[in-house]
């Protein structure tokens, strides 16, 4: 089926936090999901530790606050992590009852308690999780239901390049979509309401645990349709991913550490105690900042991972996983350290919303990775992320339920042209500058930063945006270029916000400003697209 005609709601996304929107939609409303690859594929499949939740008697909603707010180093919205911790039960039980099957405490039929395991930034043991692979038991079970339901009409392979909006009230009213899995070009999808869920921006970086769709089109769509965009800066480096040649951007949960595992140099020696008193279970910020010294310090590769101490039936049961993985790659971590680097892993930043999910455009929602809620601060807890996804499904579903009467159904849109342009005879231009982006972002704008490598890096992404812009005009749009063109879009607004931040916070570390700005609060960094106002960047 083609995506050309009218749906109630519109929903760019199919992770986490789009099917779970969908879901809680589909009883009143006729939805379109959209997917640029296979519905499943996205952050939420790989997923591993869990999702956060107070179950335990000796836990408190206090304390998931406090440690949320603690980990984000003062720029967490209190109110926001409030609500979010407040609903997640809640929205827990829905995913039960939706099917997903979490580890229990004693094995899979006794109907005892889950188990719950900890990862860092977290006090108690509070992370709900389905053994080491939880994004997979969320995103399946959830697709299944997705694909069951009658409201729901699902278009995989299918990529919206830019949101429709009215010319005099500026509402938005749908996407233009290129149709991948029929090669039958560009499409209108129109909609009383749409909603961005596209995830996050990984493949900014050379080095990511992201799949390879997480190229950021959601925030840049926002952005060029005129939405702020907030505390992009804070690119959060998962301490542990597997090293290893063959292996493409495995991770290897914090829940490894959080069930005992050790950080080690070459010479075997621990080193996370010189960092932070909590060790191995500090906030990523510390453990990927530890890492890439030691690695620096030493001039060495990747340092190890040793869970081997545990015993091998625990290692194997709660790590099928990774140890499936590593096995592959001939490393027994029932035995052995297992190689690790630190890794671009989630964007604490993106499009501003409130607490329904609202953007600054009309009818237009965003939800998940892809946003700035204020939930996260300068640096995201482990296993907030899903949560966040969930909760603001449900927040932006009831908002929208309770609008849909107000949004008309749009009238005829104008096609997409194509009259200028040809195909490509230079495929190459796009290929080289994919691996130019991610090369100088990785160099100039990774876990450690200068005013100086920032600039450089701003004058290249500028260099390259005006190239890609000239491809974009002259060619037939492809996946490749699409994505290219929002790719090279948010790292010149990541390294824009990274060098309005004068001060070392969280995720944001510089050489030049250490410290942290003793400003009462400190600030976020937001950015206001041209569109908007008559300055392009402002902080506030
Ligand atoms: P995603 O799940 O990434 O889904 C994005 C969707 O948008 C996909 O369907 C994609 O095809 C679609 N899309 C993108 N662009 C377009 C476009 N232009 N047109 C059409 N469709 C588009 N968080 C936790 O809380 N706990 C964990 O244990 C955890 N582990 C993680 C492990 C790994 C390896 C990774 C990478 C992340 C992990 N995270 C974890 C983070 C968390 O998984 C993600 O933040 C979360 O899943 C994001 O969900 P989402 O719905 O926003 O996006
Ligand atoms: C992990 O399992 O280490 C990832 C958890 C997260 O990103 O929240």
């Amino acid at each position: 089926m083609h995506p050309s005609g009218h749906y109630d709601v519109l929903i760019i996304g199919s992770g986490a936090a789009g099917l779970s929107l969908a879901l809680r939609l589909a009883p009143l409303a006729r939805i379109a999901l959209i997917s640029k690859a296979a519905l499943s594929e996205g952050a939420t499949l790989y997923a591993q530790g869990g999702i956060s939740v107070v179950l335990d008697k000796e836990d408190s909603l206090q304390s998931h606050v406090e440690d949320t707010l603690g980990t984000g180093a003062g720029l967490c919205d209190p109110a926001v992590v409030e609500y979010t911790v407040k609903h997640a039960r809640r929205c827990i039980q829905w995913l039960i009852d939706q099917g997903v099957a979490f580890t229990r405490a004693d094995g899979p039929d006794t109907g005892a308690d889950y188990h719950l395991t900890r990862e860092g930034g977290h006090s108690h043991r509070r992370v709900l999780h389905a053994a080491d692979a939880t994004g997979r038991a969320v995103e399946t079970t959830l697709e299944q239901q997705a694909r069951k339901h009658p409201n729901i009409t699902i278009f995989e392979d299918h990529l919206a390049i830019d949101l429709i909006r009215e010319k005099t009230t500026g509402r938005c009213l749908g996407a233009y979509v290129l149709d991948m899995r029929n090669n039958v070009g560009v499409s209108v999808t129109a909609a009383r309401c749409t909603v961005l869920a596209t995830g996050g921006a990984g493949k900014v970086y050379l080095y990511t645990t992201n799949p390879d769709v997480a190229s950021g089109d959601g925030i840049a769509m926002a952005w060029r349709a005129g939405c702020r965009v907030a505390n992009m800066e804070f690119i959060q480096f998962h301490p542990t991913c597997l090293y290893h040649p063959k292996a493409k951007s495995f991770l290897i949960s914090e829940a490894v550490r959080g069930e005992g595992g050790r950080l080690l140099l070459p010479d075997g020696s621990r080193f996370m105690e010189r960092f932070d008193p909590r060790g191995e279970l500090a906030p990523r910020d510390i453990v990927a900042r530890a890492i890439d010294h030691e690695m620096k310090r030493l001039g060495v590769e990747c340092v190890h991972l040793d869970i081997s101490h545990r015993p091998a039936e625990f290692i194997r049961s709660h790590f099928p996983t990774i140890y499936e993985r590593c096995m592959d790659f001939g490393i027994d971590i029932t035995r052995e350290p297992i190689p690790v680097v630190p890794a671009a892993h989630y964007l604490c930043g993106g499009v501003i919303t409130d607490l329904r999910g609202r953007t600054d455009i009309e009818g237009l929602y965003a939800i998940g990775e892809m946003t700035f809620t204020g939930l996260h601060g300068a640096n995201r807890m482990a296993s907030n992320s899903l949560l966040e996804c969930l909760v603001f499904a449900e927040a932006a579903a009831e908002d929208i339920m309770q609008r849909l009467d107000q949004f008309a159904p749009p009238g005829p849109l104008p096609a997409w042209d194509e009259s200028q342009v040809t195909d490509s005879d230079e495929e190459v231009v796009v290929a080289h500058n994919w691996d130019e982006l991610r090369r100088f972002m990785w160099d100039y704008v990774g876990i450690v930063r200068t005013d100086k490598r920032l600039q450089r890096a701003l004058h290249r992404a500028e260099l390259l945006k005006q190239e890609i812009d000239e491809y974009y005009g002259n060619f037939r749009v492809t996946r490749d270029l699409l994505e290219l063109r929002n790719l090279v879009l948010v790292a010149e607004l990541i390294i824009r916000s990274a060098l309005l931040r004068k001060e070392s916070r969280g995720l944001h570390y510089t050489l030049d400003y250490p410290a942290a700005d003793q400003a009462d609060p400190p600030h976020n960094t937001v950015l206001v697209p041209k569109l908007r106002g008559s300055s392009p960047a402002q902080t506030g």
